[in-house]
């Protein structure tokens, strides 16, 4: 049986539902991670700073480097990407997955087409909000026709800005982040997908999405929102209460707690993470943090 197949298979027979993400990084990339030591691609051919990307150094080792120098997509090469979403799409279900998330935050290249600070392009793809909004708009679209917009979700990072530039995550920033992520979401009501996922900044000392956002998302989308980045269990029951949110998810304490809901549901301390081993490649942080015992 392939890996993928293992995978779905041992989370069904536990009675769970996964999704694959399908994450393109465009300009976030490195020479030696493509073919031919081939430019990574991007809308436009402005190196992403602020970020380091992670490179292979041998078997299990890797190093942070700085992201290559991207070079801009052709119309034509666009209009092949939203093909290649489509026949990810494809794999992702042969591979029993129960549907798909597209991967458009954190810096990333559909991220990198709605940005004005990242696309720079003139063509159908690039200027206009609407424009930017198109590759989105075209891969939902796609997507939506192999797996079904009922088993589709969206991850955005609608980052509003820091006070502190240099911890803008990968480099991004919108002029009006509110209006951009609004409309955004309009095009997902209606194309009908099943749920929204919304990253917030996760840093410490990081800004709190404004109200207003958490408000507009909300009257604007009646499919499922679902929140991340430094939830603490009172901040998840605080956008609930709110009727923000419908589901809240972890990521570094999952990490770090493999009974994350037994610990969350009897109040258990949680393991801290180690975050030099967030990354790596061996069992060392991934599945060896101890279960609680009482
Ligand atoms: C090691 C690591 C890997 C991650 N990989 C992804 C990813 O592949 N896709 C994604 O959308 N977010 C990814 N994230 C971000 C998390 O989904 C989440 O938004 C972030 O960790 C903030 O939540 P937390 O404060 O509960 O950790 C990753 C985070 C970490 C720490």
């Amino acid at each position: 049986m392939k890996v993928g197949k293992k995978v779905t298979q041992a989370v069904h027979d536990k009675g769970g539902i996964i999704f694959a993400q399908l994450w393109h990084v465009g300009r976030v990339s490195h020479t030696s991670l493509q073919p031919n030591g081939a430019q990574p691609v991007g809308p436009s051919d402005i190196t992403a700073d602020n970020v380091k990307v992670f490179i292979e150094t041998g078997p299990g080792a890797g190093a942070l480097a700085d992201p290559s120098e991207p070079r801009a997509l052709s119309t034509d090469e666009v209009g092949e990407l939203v093909t290649m979403y489509a026949a990810a799409a494809r794999n992702a279900l042969e591979a029993g997955f129960d549907g798909v998330e597209l991967h458009c935050a954190n810096g990333y290249l559909v991220n990198q087409f709605i940005s004005e600070h990242t696309n720079h392009r003139d063509d159908q793809y690039g200027g206009s909000l609407t424009n930017r909004l198109r590759f989105l708009k075209e891969i939902v679209a796609a997507v939506s026709d192999v797996v079904g917009a009922d088993r589709l979700g969206v991850r955005f990072a609608p980052l509003f800005a820091s006070t502190d530039e240099t911890r803008v995550y990968l480099g991004l920033v919108e002029s009006d982040p509110h209006h951009t992520y609004v409309e955004a979401v309009k095009l997902l009501e209606q194309a009908g997908i099943a749920y929204l996922s919304i990253a917030e900044a996760d840093w410490d000392n990081a800004p709190d999405l404004p109200d207003t956002f958490y408000q507009a998302v909300r009257e604007e989308f009646s499919g499922r929102i679902i929140y991340a980045g430094k939830y603490t269990v009172q901040k998840a029951v605080n956008i609930l209460e709110k009727g923000y949110g419908d589901l809240f998810a972890f990521g570094r304490p999952f990490i770090a707690n493999p009974d994350l809901p037994e610990r969350i549901a009897n109040n258990w301390p949680l393991n801290e993470v180690d975050p030099t081993t967030m990354y790596g490649g061996t069992d060392v942080g991934y599945s060896d943090y101890p279960y609680y015992q009482e």
